[in-house]
């Protein structure tokens, strides 16, 4: 079950965290990589570690806020069967405290981004006769989570896009779905840490942990898991869902 033999799969942000572990999951499981990544060297190192391992891999630098070299860069890989979006960027702050430059940053990447690889994914698929579609969306799109204005915002339009293009192309046998993940421990989380509580991290770190009733952050690899059978032949009667993936969250924290 799960196999992906003869899939070419296109990951975003395939460089660092959820994507590289969605990256190495796939390769795993037979597919052809395609990583696709802003940090062209951390795109090269998942491409590396798969190809080091025996897997099929392909590293390529792309910025996924621009249409243009989206569409180039799918058109250049040519077959594309799944594509996981997971390049997003997040944002700390209040109304008052998002600035029409940190809006139009998350904006940017976490909802044009996807827009733009749907774009440049969907007439790929049509042609190939279907595809899977998974995007990274997150609990914060589900409920109000404090201080998460725009990536909030930017979440709810990627559950959003997800329907519309799960119902457009229904009868072209491309499935969409999106999971929506709780805090995963990723450079995401580390990062996220070190700007916004220096010196108080590993404080931060163990009370962010406890916000999931099951006590932890996910693994990325737990992430991975999830995508692949949303991705899989497996999943075939699944579309235009979204999946919490949350270690009790939304439904536990009473
Ligand atoms: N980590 C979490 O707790 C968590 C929870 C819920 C949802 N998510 C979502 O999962 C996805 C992946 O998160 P992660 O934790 O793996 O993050 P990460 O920061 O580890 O990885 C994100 C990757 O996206 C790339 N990227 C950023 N902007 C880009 C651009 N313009 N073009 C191409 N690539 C770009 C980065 O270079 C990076 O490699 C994001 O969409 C995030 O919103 C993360």
């Amino acid at each position: 079950m799960f196999q992906l033999n003869d899939k070419t799969a296109l990951v975003t942000g395939g460089g660092s965290g959820i994507g590289k572990a969605v990256a190495l999951t796939f390769a795993r499981q037979g597919a052809t990589v395609h990583v696709l990544d802003v940090n062209q060297d951390q795109a090269a190192q998942t491409a590396d570690e798969i190809t080091g391992a025996g897997g099929k891999a392909f590293s390529h630098t792309c910025d996924v806020t621009r249409q243009q070299e989206v569409v180039e860069k799918f058109r250049s890989i040519g077959k594309l069967d799944i594509l996981v979006n997971s390049a997003g960027v997040s944002h700390i702050g209040k109304v008052e405290t998002t600035q029409e430059q940190d809006f139009d940053r998350v904006f940017q990447v976490n909802v044009k981004g996807v827009y733009n690889c749907l774009f440049a994914a969907i007439p790929l698929m049509k042609e190939n006769g279907g595809g899977a579609i998974l995007n990274l969306g997150s609990i914060a799109a589900n409920l109000g989570l404090p201080d998460r204005f725009a990536y909030s915002m930017s979440k709810g339009a990627v559950q959003a896009m997800t329907l519309s293009v799960a119902k457009d192309y229904l009868h072209d046998g491309i499935r969409c779905n999106s999971i929506s993940p709780a805090r995963v421990h990723t450079p995401f989380v580390d990062g996220f840490l070190a700007k916004n509580y220096p010196g108080q991290e590993q404080e931060m770190f163990e009370k962010l942990s406890k916000t999931q009733p099951i006590g932890r952050m996910a693994k990325p690899d737990e992430i991975a898991g999830l995508v692949l059978y949303l991705c899989s032949d497996e999943a075939s009667f699944i579309t235009g869902n979204d999946y919490p993936i949350d270690g009790g969250f939304v439904k536990l924290n009473n």
